[in-house]
């Protein structure tokens, strides 16, 4: 049975995107079927994290009646279909609609669908919800993102949808919440912590996610963890000699 899975936040710029391309790519590297949407309609970008730049149809399409979901489809090397979205300034004004019949009907191969969600409380972010069955929720371990992060947990959980957990991104050494802390504050396991490092941003740039460009990179081997726990896996990893020593230079 195909999984959806919507990737949820408070804020925007907390790492949905980065988080959906890296999970989309890790879980086929899993040998799974694996679809991703950008369902962030009016601040699309998860094409272009994979270099998909200028495409004849996107999901505003699908969301128009225009053409199916299968046809707004792109596959990345990796093995990933991309549905993304327009980023043209002309298709900003398209009525956000339910897709999940459609999702049901045409990306039931697929063992996940991973949506990248919108953010803020509008339709567009509840229209997202609607289309999934699981959300994960990322969040900074700071205050103020974390209560935003709050508020959109209590609306997935109206919506009734299965909270599979807490993602921590952009996290430092010297903050001040610990996962301990934000675990207990949203009663949800955290299932990954991902550190701050300027290797995500470079990864952004090169367009090719950093579990494909620094695959041994400590952020890539925590996208791996949340894969695996996702996937009811073990993850066991064992820190080797050359893990510390690019661990050493921060690559
Ligand atoms: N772990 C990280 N370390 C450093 N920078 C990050 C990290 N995660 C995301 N970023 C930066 O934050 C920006 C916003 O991330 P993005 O995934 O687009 O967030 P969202 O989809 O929630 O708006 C990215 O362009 C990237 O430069
Ligand atoms: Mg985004």
């Amino acid at each position: 049975m195909t999984r959806i899975v919507g990737v949820v936040s408070g804020k925007g710029g907390v790492g949905k995107t980065t988080l959906v391309s890296n999970l989309g790519v890790s879980m086929a590297q899993e040998g799974k079927k694996v679809a991703v949407i950008d369902a962030n309609l009016s601040g699309a970008n998860l094409g272009l994290q994979f270099g998909l730049i200028s495409y004849p149809t996107s999901v505003h399409d699908v969301m128009r009646g225009n053409t199916t979901i299968g046809d707004a489809m792109y596959k990345h090397p990796s093995g990933v279909d991309i549905i993304p979205a327009s980023l043209s300034i002309e298709d900003l004004d398209v009525e956000p609609r339910n897709i999940k019949r459609e999702i049901l009907d045409n990306l039931s191969d697929k063992d996940f669908v991973l949506i990248d969600c919108a953010t803020g409380l509008d339709r567009e972010t509840m229209v997202a919800l609607e289309m999934c069955d699981e959300v994960l929720l990322v969040t900074h371990p700071e205050l103020p993102t974390i209560s935003d992060a709050l508020r959109t947990k209590t609306i997935a959980k109206r919506y009734d949808k299965n909270i599979i957990g807490i993602v921590l991104n952009r996290v430092n050494r010297g903050d001040e919440l610990k996962k301990e802390n934000i675990s207990a504050f949203f009663d949800l396991p955290v299932i990954g912590v991902i550190p701050e490092d300027h290797f995500v941003r470079k990864s952004i740039e090169a367009k090719n996610p950093i579990i494909l460009e620094y695959p041994r990179h400590r952020v890539s081997r925590e996208i791996k963890r949340i894969t695996h726990y996702m996937l009811g896996k073990e993850y066991k990893h064992k820190e080797g000699l050359l893990d510390r020593i690019l661990s050493f230079f921060r690559i």
